[in-house]
């Protein structure tokens, strides 16, 4: 083998290999076949990744990495060998005496030399504790040759780390490999936190009034688009209500409604019946309504398409499920009547299946599906759905990766966060947190990215 330095290893992750600098906490990919090409050795000398080549670690500045957090006395850390559906685990690392204070001192500015000065340590004990920060199990500190420039997300935001599973139940695809999700859907066992973990939705997310929709929530902020446009009125259907937020914010925005809920989930019914006084339930699927010919004024289904099915083609999935859907609609809409779909998707890609989910949910082709619309008769006017609703993407909201670390030292210690998109405004914790970080709604939060969804309706 070439004579790598100390601390240093060639590690199989996933379908890659790299050698790993356990006292940086840095990484170079290796080639398959071990042969070192003169321009890798000097990649590696560069990185202090060579025996017998010297290196200055003290003069290295140390950078935290967004994936772990000082949370009240101790410090939290993803896991790049264990992820799935719902995020990364996280674990504690315990940390004792003045090694505890390190974290406070690292601030992607101050080198190895002058943190050692101003905890009054030796040069090598300081190293050894930067070890455990930067071992591969733990990714919390890298030790670089300068601050990192700005925009430099790699070193922040992700772990080096195999991909994860998608997670897939048999039963989930039928025999032709289109996607297959009632039954999944109507085995929903309870709507409490189905939204948090299982399937979050742009709606849960914004549940709670947010700065981004002008303090409102997001279920009010469709009642008033839907309100300016004119269809509210008559009798109006949600399709897939889920938690009951949506029509919640929707007959706030219009109190009074004639409404009706259409829901394939017995358990979310049930939910929604309890949440929604004064409006009425119909156990039933989006591809059948259980609705007569044209006794609709207003339908609409918020986030719900992309549960039905998609078939694989050819030339990429295709959304027959929604094709159906709108079939469905055209039958029960009254002449002038009108319709609203959002979900995320695309209108010039294609399709694809979302991977990181646990149930096989396929995006939306909306170029084609408003093609679908039109020879149906039906208007298809496609919009970002943040536009539609007059969401500023710019407003803060957590990042996802701290979500997930509070929910695991939450979890840990008997306690739960739900999945919204906090702001600083509404995040409360009662316990110090060093390492949290904010972004903004066009970025990645608890909840779906909202800039991958998409709007379709009447014109
Ligand atoms: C992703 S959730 C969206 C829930 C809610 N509309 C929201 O935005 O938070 C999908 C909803 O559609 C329901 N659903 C899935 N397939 C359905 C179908 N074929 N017919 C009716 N509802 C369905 C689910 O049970 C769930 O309530």
């Amino acid at each position: 083998m070439f004579p790598l330095a100390d601390g240093v290893e060639v590690l199989d992750v996933g379908a890659r290999r790299f050698a790993w600098n356990g006292r940086t906490g840095r990484h170079v990919a290796w080639p398959d076949d071990d042969v070192v090409s003169p321009a890798l050795l000097h990649r590696l000398a560069g990185e202090g990744m060579v025996r017998g080549v010297s290196f200055d670690l003290a003069s290295l500045v140390p950078c935290r990495g967004w994936l772990a957090m000082w949370i009240g006395d101790v410090l939290w850390h993803a896991d790049p060998l264990s992820t799935g559906a719902g995020g990364r685990g996280w674990r504690a690392l315990p940390l004792a005496g003045w090694e505890a204070a390190l974290w406070a001192h690292v601030n992607d500015a101050r080198t190895v030399a002058e943190i050692a000065s101003a905890l009054d340590r030796p040069i090598d004990e300081v190293l050894a504790a930067f070890s455990r920060l930067t071992a591969f199990g733990v990714q919390a500190v890298q030790l670089r040759a300068g601050r990192p420039r700005p925009g430099d997300e790699g070193l922040r935001r992700q772990l080096v780390a195999p991909p994860t599973p998608a997670a897939r139940e048999a039963g989930m695809y039928d025999e032709r490999g289109a996607t297959a999700l009632a039954d999944w859907h109507r085995d929903i066992p309870s709507a409490r936190r189905h939204f948090d973990d299982v399937e979050t939705t742009v709606a849960h997310a914004l549940e709670l009034p947010h700065p981004g929709l002008g303090g409102r929530a997001y279920g009010e902020a469709l009642g008033r688009l839907f309100y300016r446009r004119g269809w509210l009125s008559g009798r109006v259907v949600e399709v897939g209500p889920g938690s009951g937020a949506v029509a919640e914010g929707v007959l706030r925005a219009a109190p009074g409604l004639d409404y009706t809920r259409v829901e394939l989930a017995p358990a979310l019914l049930a939910a929604q019946d309890a949440r929604l006084p004064g409006t009425r339930g119909l156990l039933g699927s989006a591809t059948a309504l259980p609705l007569p010919e044209a006794s609709v004024d207003f339908l609409f289904a918020n986030e719900v398409i992309a549960d039905l099915e998609s078939v694989p083609g050819r030339e990429g999935w295709i959304n027959t499920g929604a094709q159906a859907f709108l079939a469905e609609i055209r039958r029960v809409l009254r002449p002038g009547g009108h319709y609203w779909l959002s979900e995320f998707g695309t209108v010039d890609g294609e399709a694809e299946e979302a991977a990181a989910l646990g149930h096989p949910e396929v995006s939306i082709q909306f170029g084609d599906l408003a093609a679908h619309a039109a020879s149906l008769g039906l208007g298809a006017r496609v919009e970002p759905l943040a536009e539609a609703i007059g969401l500023d993407l710019a407003a803060p909201q957590l990042w996802r990766g701290s979500y997930e670390g509070l929910r695991a030292y939450l979890r840990a210690t008997g306690r739960d966060i739900e999945a919204r998109a906090w702001h600083p405004g509404n995040l409360e914790l009662p316990f110090p947190v060093d390492g949290l970080h904010w972004t903004h709604l066009a970025d990645r939060g608890p909840g779906p990215l909202v800039t991958h969804f998409y709007a379709m309706g009447s014109a």
